[in-house]
């Protein structure tokens, strides 16, 4: 066989694991920092006046596009020089960003390019972002929509990146509808709207998570909020100050259900950020019957809520999962579907076209994974029926999917056989060190990293 033509199309010099059956975890762990605030503190710390210290920040490939796109505008950010140091983000006010020299190159992170779309198109200077083959596949015209609406010039190829963004020559508040509940959508105006004349405002379909407006907040913005409405008027100024990253429960969540499925001494996952628009994870885990107890931590006025997070193993059974559970738990889908494949009973999910659009079409992926270990699975356009069962040993093709390549993990605590998981390496976009974190749980891990 030659090294670009195993069966999947998959050359043998990529990254991959070898995950061994029927593992086990249990102890207590960490999770690194959330990448949805991480990616904000980058951003709201670049146009703050003053420094802004960072605790926690995941340093993973997504946010380091977003501190290296920040730094390509003239920003200082000092990364930490020992382990538990801080970062530091030495901020230019809302003006002083200034042109970078190239395009900037967010890699496969649809936040930095969603997020930095709103910022940029504020700026006195022209830019252009692109990203690697999965981002230039995703649509960026749910935020060049709004944005253009603004007066932003805006063009993408074809409704994709790359995304030429003009300098601006002035933006206005809107009002604004969102088609569908997304917190890239919503964060990109309001990013805007910190320079638009008037008052701008989002109102979503549903509830999406709420990182951008509680961080304005915290940097001195005035943020109006009722019900699935937001709205800003450009500040003054922000002003620059501490930020302490709870640990991602997007991450925490392949630990949960690893546990459930495998943990027969329980596992706890340690400072956990829990933010109600993000927990959605737990409210579907705890219908299909996962025992999991919360117990909030002290936090101080203005961060985010933590708490330590104990699972014990449970019998999972199938539940509906409709529309309105899809915004909270958007990011879980992977790992959630994995779950109703080793639950009792049939699981529905409906409503949740959206996975289509995320860095791989994951109702195709998550189908095509879930029957590579012999789950019986039915594709619908919007979401999947999922008839739970045995799962045997199998090679699951991620396609470069961070969730999917870590879901499929843990679907091999309960395999019959060994799971190959191909194309791994953008794992380290959301998870840096996730296989030695899964191995120090119990997990037997082989990682070829590919050349
Ligand atoms: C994110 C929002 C979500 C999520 C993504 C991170 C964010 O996207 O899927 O991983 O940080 O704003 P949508 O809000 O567009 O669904």
């Amino acid at each position: 066989m030659s090294k670009s033509d195993d069966k999947q199309g998959i050359p043998e010099s990529q990254a991959s694991y070898l995950v061994e059956p029927a593992g086990q975890l249990a102890g207590e762990s960490s999770v690194p920092g959330d990448k949805s605030i991480s990616h904000r503190s980058l951003m709201l710390g670049a146009i703050a006046e003053g420094v802004t210290e960072i605790e926690g920040l995941l340093a993973s490939q997504d946010c380091l596009a977003t501190a290296a796109a920040i730094r390509a505008m003239g920003v200082r950010v000092d990364a930490p020089k020992a382990e538990g140091d801080c970062w530091y983000v030495h901020g230019v006010g809302l003006r002083g960003l200034k042109r970078p020299t190239e395009n900037l190159d967010l890699g496969n992170s649809g936040t930095s390019m969603r997020l930095l779309t709103g910022l940029l198109c504020a700026q006195d200077f022209a830019t252009t972002l692109v990203g690697d083959e999965s981002l230039m596949k995703r649509p960026m015209e749910r935020v060049a929509l709004p944005l253009r609406q603004m007066g932003a010039r805006i063009t993408t190829s074809d409704g994709r990146p790359p995304v030429y963004i003009e300098r601006n020559r002035g933006l206005k508040g809107i009002d604004y509808h969102a088609p569908v509940a997304s917190a890239q959508i919503k964060s990109a105006i309001l990013l805007a709207g910190l320079y638009a004349r008037g008052v701008t405002r989002v109102t979503e379909p549903g509830i999406s998570r709420d990182h951008t407006e509680r961080m304005l907040a915290s940097f001195g913005v005035v943020v109006c909020r009722k019900g699935l409405t937001v709205e800003i008027e450009a500040p003054a100024s922000l002003r620059a100050g501490r930020i302490v990253v709870p640990g991602d429960l997007s991450s925490a969540a392949f630990f949960m259900v690893g546990a459930c499925l495998a943990s027969d001494r329980g596992l706890t996952l340690r400072k956990i950020g829990v933010n109600p628009t993000r927990t959605g994870v737990i409210d579907i885990l705890r219908k299909m019957g996962a025992k999991i107890d919360i117990a909030m931590l002290p936090t101080r006025i203005g961060e985010e809520p933590v708490a330590d997070i104990r699972v014990a193993k449970s019998r999972l059974h199938g539940i509906d999962i409709v529309a309105a559970d899809v915004a909270l738990a958007i990011d879980e889908f992977p790992i959630l579907m994995v779950a109703a494949a080793c639950a009792d009973g049939v699981t529905r999910v409906s409503g949740a076209e959206e996975l289509r659009v995320k860095e791989s079409d994951r109702i195709t992926t998550v189908v095509d994974g879930l029957r590579a270990l012999g789950a019986k699975v039915e594709e619908k356009a919007d979401g999947m029926v999922v008839i739970g069962g045995a799962l045997h040993g199998g090679e699951v093709n991620s396609q470069g999917d961070h969730r999917i390549a870590m879901a499929f993990t843990m679907a091999s605590l309960m395999a019959a056989g060994a799971v190959r998981i191909l194309d791994t390496s953008n794992v380290a976009t959301s998870f840096p060190g996730f296989v030695d974190h899964a191995a120090r749980l119990g997990m037997k891990i082989v990682e070829n990293r590919g050349e």
